[in-house]
């Protein structure tokens, strides 16, 4: 048997939803680097445009954008669009976007915030499958990884409405895995407390130094981390794996309990 790194995406198109910054920026210039040409979106077209210029000129790779809000029908159908008539394909889907619009007991949310946040977090990442499945994957294969988080696994004093959504997408992950095989494989990655302005809250000033203790690795996650878990899941390194869902949290899901 030959023993070769297939982590490369050499003639593949990506499409990275909320590729303007953090993780999604780091997910854009991992997979431009491995080779594949990536389309980027997100709802500021400055933001994104900023990140084509700099990822263009970081990884030598081809880079596009398409702005417009993941929670937006039409704006979904534009994007994918645009993507096909831009690189010709789409044949990776990262559906990275998220929402958090708010912070407490799921038993006090009201209708409008939990709503937006089920329509961003879960009803986006099918809407968004749905489309590339029926303009190119459906023919012609391809590779779906959904961004969740650890939060997934756990109950939360002020991220419930988030943590229930991100559950959710685990399990529509598993779904649309067993219904798109074999020809599109359907993986997750769970990040642990990211250095991001979305989770700004929780690190900034030194907030974030007792989670880190808390990680076995002891230290908090940089965009980077997931990004190379998700090159390993959009790859042929990863070609008989569907349905999972890939851990990046420095350990903290297997540290010791504080008590
Ligand atoms: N950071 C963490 O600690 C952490 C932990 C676990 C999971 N995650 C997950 O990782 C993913 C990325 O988070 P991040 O920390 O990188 O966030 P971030 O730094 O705030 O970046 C979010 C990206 O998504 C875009 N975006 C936000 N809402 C959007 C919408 N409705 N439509 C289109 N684009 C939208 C933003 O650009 P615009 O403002 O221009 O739209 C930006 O490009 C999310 O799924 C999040 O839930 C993060």
């Amino acid at each position: 048997m030959e023993h070769t790194t297939q982590n490369r995406l050499d003639g593949k198109v990506a499409l990275v939803t909320g590729g303007s910054r953090g993780i999604g920026k780091a997910i854009a210039a991992c997979l431009a680097a491995a080779g594949a040409k990536v389309m980027i979106t997100s709802r500021k077209a400055d933001s994104c445009e900023a990140a084509v210029a700099e990822l263009s000129a970081e990884t030598g790779g081809d880079l596009a954008y398409e702005a417009g809000n993941v929670g937006r029908v039409e704006d979904m159908e534009r994007v994918v669009a645009a993507t096909i008539d831009t690189f010709g394909a789409v044949d990776i889907l990262v559906n990275n976007a998220a929402t958090n619009p708010y912070a407490g007991p799921v038993i006090d949310a009201d209708l409008p915030r939990w709503q937006k946040t089920l329509d961003v977090n879960l009803t986006a990442p099918l809407v968004w499958t749905q489309a590339c499945w029926n303009a190119w994957m459906r023919e012609n294969g391809g590779n779906i990884v959904n961004i969740s988080s650890v939060g997934a696994f756990h109950t939360s004093q002020i991220l419930g409405s988030y943590d229930i959504s991100k559950s959710a997408l685990l399990h529509l992950t598993r779904q649309l895995a067993a219904e798109l095989a074999p020809g599109v494989r359907v993986n997750a990655v769970c990040p642990g407390l990211i250095k991001t302005d979305f989770a700004r809250a929780l690190w900034d000033g030194g907030r974030g130094d007792d989670v880190a203790q808390g990680y076995p690795l002891k230290r908090l996650g940089e965009p980077e981390d997931i990004a190379q878990a998700v090159l390993f899941l959009t790859t042929d390194s990863s070609s008989w794996i569907t349905g999972q869902e890939i851990v990046a949290d420095g350990g903290g899901e297997v540290g010791f309990p504080r008590v």
